[in-house]
């Protein structure tokens, strides 16, 4: 049967675990997998910007000698030139793969409903699991483990923060989300039950103090524009030098990127040494070819 990627709650952990260690053999020796999509097609349909999703993506695939085509939202305007399902069935008739980034988490189930070959989210209001595979990654990489790690968000409970959370249900890492009151995330809306390891707290400097992780994103995502408006209700939220102390010594920042440097977080702790954000932004590749080798590589 197809398999998706929609949500990290849809892979069970050892699945999970299986793809970061397949990311990490694949940086090590690309050269290995370098036909592991020989004759394969990935279409991207994107209905907003990118520059990390898509051309990782983009490059991942040719690097394993698949075919990568870009579909940009004026092309196809799904759902309002034409039916999503309808959208969903003749392109996956063409194609191999599709990711799509879209504004509705529920337009990408429909799509995916439909759709006769597998379907990553590459974004959506929601969840942004192929960035936060990629950093478990990253975590990895720079801390050996992830079960075990102090993890905070910093700011607002949107859809990087939502995958975080997916996460560390399944992981069973602590992670403390500090956000303004009103923009918390919600553990129902995304299907995670209560637990210990997931907390809340109003104040920044309780997430932060002892984290391992400081992780942190923009404050209106896109979609949001119009509520821009909302930023005022941060102030305090910004990750800067004074907050980063309070966690551990060799903490590392994380941003999933674009960075807002001056709001969610100060250029000073965005270029500190802890910073490991460009390093997180390539790891995507490594990640993302993973997935692409586990849903369609050949067996
Ligand atoms: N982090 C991320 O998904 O970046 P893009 O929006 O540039 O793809
Ligand atoms: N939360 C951000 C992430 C961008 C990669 C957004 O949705 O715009």
């Amino acid at each position: 049967m197809k398999k998706n990627f929609l949500r990290i709650l849809d892979w069970g952990k050892n699945e999970i675990e299986e793809m970061l260690s397949l990311a990490k053999r694949i940086k090590k020796n690309p050269s290995k997998y370098r036909n592991a999509l020989k004759d394969r097609t990935v279409a991207l349909l994107f209905e907003k910007p990118s520059l990390r999703t898509r051309v990782s993506f983009e490059v991942g695939t040719y690097q394993m000698a698949g075919r990568c085509l870009y579909i940009s939202p004026y092309e196809v305007q799904l759902g309002k030139r034409e039916a999503v399902k309808d959208v969903a069935r003749t392109l996956s008739g063409y194609v191999d793969a599709v990711v799509l980034r879209t504004f509705k988490q529920t337009v990408l189930e429909e799509f995916a409903e439909y759709s006769g070959c597998p379907v990553i989210n590459g974004l959506s209001d929601k969840y942004h699991p192929a960035q936060i595979l990629s950093d478990l990654f990253t975590m990895y990489e720079y801390k050996g483990r992830v079960e075990d790690l102090n993890v905070c968000f910093v700011g607002d409970g949107n859809n990087v923060c939502n995958s975080l959370i997916c996460a560390a249900s399944v992981f069973g890492f602590s992670l403390k989300i500090a956000s303004p009151k009103g923009y918390f995330p919600s553990l129902g809306e995304i299907g995670v039950k209560k637990a210990k390891n997931i907390s809340f707290v109003q104040k920044p400097k309780h997430a932060v103090r002892g984290a391992d992780v400081i992780y942190t994103d923009v404050w209106v995502s896109m979609g949001q524009e119009k509520f821009k408006g909302k930023k005022n209700k941060f102030k305090g939220f910004q990750v800067d030098s004074g907050l980063v102390n309070l966690a551990k010594k060799d903490c590392i920042i994380m941003h999933c990127l674009p960075a807002h440097r001056g709001e969610e977080i100060t250029e000073e702790v965005i270029e500190s040494k802890n910073s490991v954000v460009f390093e997180q932004a390539q790891n995507r590749l490594y990640a993302q070819r993973a997935l692409l080798v586990k849903l369609l590589g050949k067996k």
